[in-house]
């Protein structure tokens, strides 16, 4: 359940977010709340109608908001984004990378060209988005004065990799090459352009795709501490925290968001 945000409300005034998979799911949670705390918003998208809705509802809220339909996958449709939003809001602060695609199936049954899919989505989408925002994002980088601080990256992952996940190998193979991404991008961009990089690896969460099509049957007060799923409002506390200044010295992590489900086992 979604609490009052322990936030101050303009912590990220005057900043500008773009979030891939930002009109739905986890993404819109995380747009919702970086719009309430001040920042202007960009959300892209596969699903037109889908962007457009989540633009609207972030209007309604007075959240300056713009859209754009398109895949990750594809290099120019990433460009437009970020050029997009760069054109539409004069800067870029904060990118989310939160598409990601996802189902169950054995490894047997899943083709190489459904691993790929995943990889693609996942791994090569964030990396396209990281690497056509950059310029924007570096410190004095395009649109911003020359005093501007570097903006920052947050990675949604995921913590299927830590151990092995039944039927999840694409997407565990996936989130394992974000994290490496966030950490090589946190190192070679935290260094040389003020730009930090971080990841979220979120629990179950409800509400989301992620867990009606995943179904996580086995959640029981046996093996999750806090016998609850998460709520996108804890996703998106924790993206606030890495995109203010609360997390300025926190560069290169993927922080697990997950009430400690992922490191818990049935009682002996
Ligand atoms: C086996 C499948 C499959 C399935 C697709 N494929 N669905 N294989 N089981 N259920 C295979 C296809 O056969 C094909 O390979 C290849 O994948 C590409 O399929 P397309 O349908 O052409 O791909 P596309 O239309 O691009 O769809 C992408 C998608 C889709 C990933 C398959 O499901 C998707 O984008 N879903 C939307 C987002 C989503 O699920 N979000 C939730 C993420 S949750 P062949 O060989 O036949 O050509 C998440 C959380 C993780 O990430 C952590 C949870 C706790």
């Amino acid at each position: 359940m979604a609490a009052e945000s322990p936030f101050r409300p303009e912590i990220l005034k005057g900043k500008v977010a773009l979030l891939t998979g930002g009109a739905s799911g986890i993404g819109y949670g995380i747009s919702l709340e970086l719009g309430k705390h001040g920042a202007s918003i960009a959300v892209m998208g596969r699903r037109k109608h889908i962007v457009d809705s989540a633009v609207s509802s972030l209007r309604s809220l007075g959240v300056p908001a713009t859209g754009f339909a398109g895949d990750v996958r594809n290099r120019e449709d990433a460009a437009r984004a970020v050029e997009g939003t760069v054109k539409h809001f004069g800067r870029l602060d904060i990118l989310v990378n939160a598409a990601a695609g996802n189902f169950l199936t054995p490894a047997e049954h899943l083709s190489p060209n459904g691993f790929k899919t995943v990889m693609d989505i996942d791994a090569v989408g964030t990396f396209t988005m990281c690497h056509e925002a950059v310029k924007y994002l570096k410190k004095g980088g395009e649109g911003k004065d020359p005093s501007h601080v570097g903006g920052t990256i947050i990675n949604i992952s995921a913590t299927l990799h830590y151990t092995a996940t039944w039927y999840q190998i694409h997407v565990s193979a996936a989130k394992a090459a974000v994290d490496s991404v966030t950490r090589s991008l946190a190192l070679e961009w935290g260094t040389d352009y003020d730009i930090r990089v971080n990841g979220i690896a979120p629990g179950p969460i409800q509400d989301t795709a992620g867990v009606s099509k995943l179904v996580l049957p086995n959640i029981t007060k046996e093996n999750d501490p806090l016998f609850r799923l998460g709520d996108k409002w804890d996703i998106a506390m924790a993206v606030l925290y890495l995109a203010s200044d609360a997390g300025k010295f926190v560069n290169g992590t993927t922080m697990v968001v997950d009430g400690g489900q992922w490191l818990s086992k049935p009682r002996s």
